[in-house]
């Protein structure tokens, strides 16, 4: 296959990227768009501090518009996000009482999942909550804070009883490496809900690279939370400096994963990418594929 997304398919996978809706009107982001990527995560346009600014108020044009190209162009979507600490407005930030707290976030969940119900394959319900360093624990954040470790379990059961048909998917950053502290948290959250029936689906490892690429143990930790019955997938894939080894040997850890079912890159041309100046993706900025497109095509067609 000749496109990232055919090539992909070839294995039963997806192959994304991120999307912003201001750039969808930009012919030389939508051509490469709609030729290459067969699923799509909103960039910014479904995060809370844009879905529902002042409390009950909730915006769902931004988001609306890349469902809508999705539709129409065949495109399947992953839902981003829907309890994260960032791009979280003030008015929630400063809630103290847990009970207000709780049901603000329940409501937030259900809202905008009722309005996006049949149209996402997959939801990061909850983005990362977990500490960086070596305590594997929660992060300090108001969810965190107010409610307690229970907020997870609390986000993904509400997710379930919302839509029963969206895949549920904790996400985070920095725990590609097996033997971190991070790695190692979050992998007992998983393993402590599927013994206790908490529904979640999948875990999204979202691979920001440095230009040596993914660490040696990748592929490992993806069949390890694999093996606990959840789907895996590389959600917002970077590298700087986009070496075409260290690009595909990052794919190749997900194409050795019988249940990592797809890769999504976090932009389109290194032009589009929160990196600035890292030239991380897999297009230049005229929107010409790079030597790391290349070699990544190679190793999707080759699982
Ligand atoms: O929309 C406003 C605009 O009105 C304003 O004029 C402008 C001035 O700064 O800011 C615009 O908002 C920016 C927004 O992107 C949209 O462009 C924010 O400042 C900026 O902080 C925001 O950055 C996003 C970042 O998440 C925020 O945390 C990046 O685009 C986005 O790529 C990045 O994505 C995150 C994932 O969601 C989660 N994982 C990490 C990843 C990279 O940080």
């Amino acid at each position: 296959a000749n496109t990232l997304g055919a090539a992909a398919a070839g294995s039963g996978r997806y192959f994304g990227t991120a999307v912003a809706a201001g750039r969808l009107g930009d012919s030389t982001y939508a051509t490469i768009l709609d030729r290459e990527f067969n699923m799509i995560t909103p960039e910014n346009e479904m995060k809370w501090d844009t879905v529902e600014p002042s409390r009950g108020n909730f915006n769902f044009g931004p988001g609306d518009q890349i469902v809508n190209h999705a539709t129409a162009n065949g495109q399947r979507m992953r839902g981003h996000t829907l309890v994260w600490h960032s791009q979280l407005p003030g008015w929630v930030s400063s809630i103290g009482d847990a009970n207000t707290l709780r049901s603000v976030m329940n409501n937030h969940i259900t809202q905008e999942m009722t309005h996006y119900k049949g149209k996402i394959y997959a939801w990061d319900v909850v983005n990362e909550a977990f500490a960086d360093g070596g305590s594997g624990q929660h992060r300090s954040s108001v969810f965190q804070n107010v409610l307690g470790n229970g907020f997870i379990e609390e986000a993904f059961r509400t997710a379930r009883s919302v839509d029963s048909s969206a895949k549920l998917c904790y996400n985070d950053y920095s725990i590609e490496n097996w033997t971190d502290a991070k790695t190692q948290g979050v992998y007992n959250m998983v393993k402590d809900f599927k013994s206790r029936g908490v529904p979640i689906d999948c875990v999204g490892f979202q691979s920001h690279f440095g230009s040596g690429g993914a660490p040696a143990g990748f592929r490992t930790t993806l069949s390890n939370f694999a093996a606990l019955g959840v789907d895996v997938q590389l959600t917002e894939l970077d590298l700087a400096q986009a070496s075409p080894t260290a690009y595909a040997g990052a794919v190749q850890a997900c194409l050795d994963v019988a249940r990592c079912t797809g890769i999504t890159v976090w932009g389109i041309r290194d032009s589009d990418s929160w990196r600035t100046g890292e030239n991380p993706l897999l297009f230049d900025n005229y929107g010409n594929p790079k030597a790391a497109y290349g070699s990544v095509l190679t190793a999707l067609n080759n699982a």
